[in-house]
């Protein structure tokens, strides 16, 4: 059964189904990292560009690793240290390395909407790896691979998503990808840091953060994003943490166990304390473990969509 679309262009526009086979496939190549010989020769023929506007540490890496775990061909691309730098626009950038018989680009940019704008303009499978505060959807899909894996199922979870709402294409993608898996998502964070129309899009909005953790299964907690704030939306990183940091005295209040998650990169002691995203309640580094997977099966699925 294919993918209902030939790009990843966010969650919004897929299907439940869609998120369900590549949880499947997602399956197969977590078994596939986990042999001591961790390579398929799946997209043997694909020569897949990695296209970086914004800087990244997971991931890029992680695409990486998942081309190079399907055996394809892989060229990267960062905008700081290319011919953007002299004034090359986006298409032209995009079509002289398409020029070089490229089939799909993953691309992160800072503008939403740039994915797709190549996607109406090029004829390559594109995925997008974070587009502004836009959307992150392999991000999502992830997440809730990782809280599948974790809790058994995402439908009926609660999900508290708690800290910058405002900035964050993770939050985005994550209530679009937990609703069509059936789960209840809240989210918490200062009035400032949440956007007006977020009640619109179906979630509970809690301002007191130990109300959120006392309400939800699983707690994925955000960065806040100062690079995107051009204004000051609270008086200072101190008083941040101190009403709506994640920290063990916290947990250790509530009468149940939470799963922890967060995308990275942390702020350790502004967003999550180290006694929290070191312990045992924390699933971080599962998160990014399962973002190879899950990446390789976005990458096969889309390959086998275009054929
Ligand atoms: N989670 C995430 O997108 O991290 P990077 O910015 O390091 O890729």
């Amino acid at each position: 059964m294919p993918l209902s679309q030939q790009h990843l262009l966010g969650i919004k526009n897929i299907t439940a189904e869609d998120i369900q086979l590549i949880f499947t496939t997602a399956d197969n190549f977590k078994e596939v990292i986990n042999r001591p010989i961790k390579k398929v020769p799946s997209l043997r023929d694909i020569t897949i560009a990695n296209v970086f506007f914004e800087n990244s540490t997971r991931t890029r890496l992680s695409f990486e690793l998942a081309e190079k775990r399907l055996s394809a061909d892989v060229i990267n691309f960062s905008a700081a240290s290319s011919s953007v730098k002299k004034g090359e626009t986006l298409l032209d950038t995009v079509n002289n390395i398409l020029a070089m018989k490229v089939d799909m680009v993953v691309m992160r940019h800072a503008s939403p909407g740039a994915p797709h704008f190549l996607a109406r303009h090029i004829r390559a499978n594109i995925v997008n790896a974070g587009d502004g505060t836009h959307e992150h959807p392999t991000q999502a899909l992830l997440d809730t691979f990782s809280i599948r894996e974790k809790l058994g199922g995402v439908a009926g979870k609660k999900v508290a998503i708690i800290g910058d709402i405002m900035h964050s294409r993770v939050a985005i993608s994550n209530i679009f990808a937990l609703q069509k898996l059936g789960a209840e998502v809240m989210v918490c964070g200062p009035i400032t840091l949440l956007p007006k129309y977020i009640g619109a899009l179906g979630v509970k909005v809690e301002l007191d953060v130990q109300k959120a953790l006392a309400w939800c299964d699983v707690a994925n907690v955000l960065r806040i994003q100062l690079e995107r704030q051009q204004i000051k939306y609270f008086p200072s990183l101190r008083e941040y943490a101190l009403y709506y940091g994640i920290n063990r005295e916290r947990l250790n209040r509530l009468d149940k166990e939470i799963t922890i998650m967060h995308p990275g990169p942390i702020n350790r002691g502004v967003e999550l304390n180290s006694d929290v995203a070191d312990s045992e309640h924390a699933i971080i580094l599962d998160q990014v473990e399962n973002g190879v997977a899950i990446r390789m099966a976005i990458l096969y699925l889309l390959a086998n969509a275009a054929a």
